[in-house]
């Protein structure tokens, strides 16, 4: 299982540091932590972060390798930060930003050209789920989404439905199997053995709901925003996670 803290825009230097620190303080193996912090502080990040096991990523990168592109980060640049990962195609990226699946895809090449692993967002609006269309919106967003061809074991999913996003309003167990299931049917077949690429699910993601989100089919894992801003919560969705790998062998 993957846990991936998604800290947005939130916290301060000075709170990012303790959050960090709080992170090396125990140990989940052998699930997988994330961090996607602001740009501005993946460096200090990658010094607090130090030998340990949490994998440090950016939350965006540009499509091209370099340019005119005042603002913008290249792929190349998060990896001189320390990251090793990048997440792509957040909901909020793609609404803030006009962000479209194709340009999600070149950000995907770019990234992976520069040995940066990725994290490709999907989602679906609440009016796309209320008419019934939440399934067929998120696999075209997965064909899009996806670089053409892409190594094996270097691609995540994290599905997160864009209403249960920072609203408290977690998916139902049965709509998260459903579309775990679709994304999964999907995704291309490994050619050499490697585990399909892991399905994250995001949104709404808490202490308290994380055992039950895990024990569904097809769950690799969580994308934590809110909750990932509070250590404790955060170390207890890990726990969780490490507790279902346990269950399941
Ligand atoms: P949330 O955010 O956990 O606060 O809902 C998840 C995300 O946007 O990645």
């Amino acid at each position: 299982m993957i846990i991936a803290a998604n800290w947005k825009m939130n916290p301060t230097l000075d709170v990012a540091g303790g959050l960090a620190l709080a992170l090396t303080a125990r140990h989940f193996a052998p699930v997988t932590r994330l961090l996607f912090a602001p740009h501005p502080y993946l460096v200090p990040m990658s010094v607090r972060l130090g030998g340990s096991d949490v994998r440090l990523g950016g939350q965006d990168c540009h499509q091209d390798t370099v340019g005119a592109h005042t603002g913008d980060v290249s792929a190349a640049m998060l990896r001189d930060c320390g990251a090793s990962v990048v997440l792509l195609g957040h909901s909020e990226r793609r609404a803030d930003h006009g962000e479209s699946s194709a340009l999600v895809a070149a950000k995907a090449a770019q990234a992976l050209a520069h040995d940066l692993d990725v994290v490709i967002c999907l989602g679906e609006s609440l009016d796309e789920r209320r008419t019934g269309r939440a399934e067929q919106i998120v696999i075209d967003q997965l064909h899009a989404s996806l670089p053409k061809e892409f190594p094996e074991g270097r691609v995540m999913i994290a599905y997160e439905p864009v209403w249960a996003i920072g609203t408290g309003e977690v998916a139902s167990v049965t709509d998260i199997a459903a579309m775990h299931a679709a994304i999964t049917s999907e995704l291309p077949k490994s050619k050499n053995g490697h585990m399909p690429p892991p399905i994250l699910y995001g949104g709404s993601v808490n202490a308290e709901n994380a055992a039950s989100i895990f024990s569904v089919d097809h769950v690799g894992g969580a994308l934590v925003g809110g909750a990932s801003l509070d250590a404790a919560a955060f170390d207890s969705i890990c726990d969780s996670a490490r507790l279902q790998m346990l269950k399941s062998g």
